[in-house]
């Protein structure tokens, strides 16, 4: 039996940081931007990027051995899936969120051991409790954060806008929309939708400038408010997507004591996340994300679908289920 066993998967686990480094420094070089503006070979691709020889050849190669890019005749190129979504210049860029891993989540995640030893947050300053406000004092994280989350909500916001029953509803509200990537998916699917954002006031101009692009400055608006300290706004559907995780179980609480309180009767909450599965063992991506709010946040952890099912039933929603969206995430929707 033990003949058998090998420690290939456990040395793939565990070095795999080699490669996800090598993605987010990809990344941050811009090296699917300058491919998706055409291909490149050896010394072009290493002179426009600013490296040095010594590990450009070994990097460049690593990307194609991991299937991130290709490579024919000495010649580089984006793969359909970076090029689509990893060159800057595209609409359809994620790469916010792995902007912000880099930047941040990388080094934090190097000091996991003593987060888990101490219970504390690891980022920006431990002490600060506001989690949000150290982070948007500076504009470039509020931006990078804000995009983070566009790449994070832009699978899980198709599949929202495809499974909700939309043609039964006039109106909705997202809290805590960020850049607006759900709002925006939603409203371009469904065109008879009037829909609002409801975020922290900085989040406004952001907000604003994305929906502007993707024109549709006329039906969606931005509401700011702090959900702690205003009501919620009224919508025939609310969405919560990212937000219950990020705070301990007094705040999940009122979060949704205060959904319950804005909709009005018949009215859907729509809450999303990486949801852990009920037994807690299978969706390891979720499991991981509770221990980003560990790293991240004062007291934020993810949770099971029966979980929050128990809180919603507790806040008084009925008709509660929970429905698979796109890979690690779903939603649980319930009815007031
Ligand atoms: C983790 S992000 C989730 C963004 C988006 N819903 C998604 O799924 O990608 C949390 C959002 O909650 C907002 N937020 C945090 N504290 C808030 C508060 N007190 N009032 C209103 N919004 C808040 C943040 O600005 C941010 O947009």
């Amino acid at each position: 039996m033990t003949s058998q066993l090998s420690p290939e998967r456990l040395l793939g686990v565990g070095m795999g940081f080699w490669g996800a480094k090598a993605l987010l420094s990809a990344v941050e070089l811009g090296v699917f931007t300058r491919l998706g503006k055409g291909r490149a070979n050896l010394a072009e691709l290493t002179e426009d990027l600013g490296l040095h020889e010594r590990g450009a050849r070994d990097f460049f190669d690593a990307l194609v051995a991991m299937k991130l890019l290709d490579r024919e005749d000495g010649v580089y190129g984006n793969t359909p899936e970076t090029d689509l979504f990893l060159d800057r210049a595209k609409p359809s860029y994620v790469g916010g969120i792995l902007e912000m891993a880099n930047a941040r989540l990388y080094a934090t995640w190097g000091r996991l051991t003593h987060a888990l030893r101490t219970g504390r947050r690891e980022s920006e300053d431990p002490a600060d409790e506001d989690f949000f406000g150290a982070l948007y004092a500076d504009p470039d994280r509020l931006r990078g954060f804000l995009a983070a989350m566009s790449g994070v909500s832009a699978g899980p916001a198709k599949a929202i806008a495809a499974k909700i029953p939309w043609r039964d509803y006039k109106s909705f509200v997202d809290v805590g929309a960020a850049q607006g990537m759900v709002p925006v998916t939603i409203a371009r699917a469904h065109p008879h939708l009037a829909g609002a954002a409801f975020d922290l006031p900085a989040v406004g101009p952001i907000f604003e400038e994305f929906v502007a692009r993707n024109g549709l400055s006329d039906r969606l608006r931005f509401m700011p408010g702090d959900f702690f300290k205003d009501k919620l706004p009224t919508a025939d559907v609310m969405i919560m997507g990212h937000i219950l995780h990020d705070w301990g179980m007094e705040e999940k609480r009122v979060l949704l004591a205060k959904a319950y309180e804005a909709l009005p009767k018949g009215g859907l909450l729509v809450v999303y996340e990486a949801l852990i599965d009920d037994d807690r063992r299978e969706n390891a991506f979720g499991l991981l994300m509770s221990l980003n709010m560990l790293i991240e946040t004062p007291g934020g952890f993810d949770y099971t679908g029966a979980d929050c099912q128990n809180w919603m039933r507790e806040a008084g929603f009925a008709e509660i289920r929970v429905e698979h969206l796109l890979g690690p995430d779903s939603m649980v929707i319930g009815v007031k």
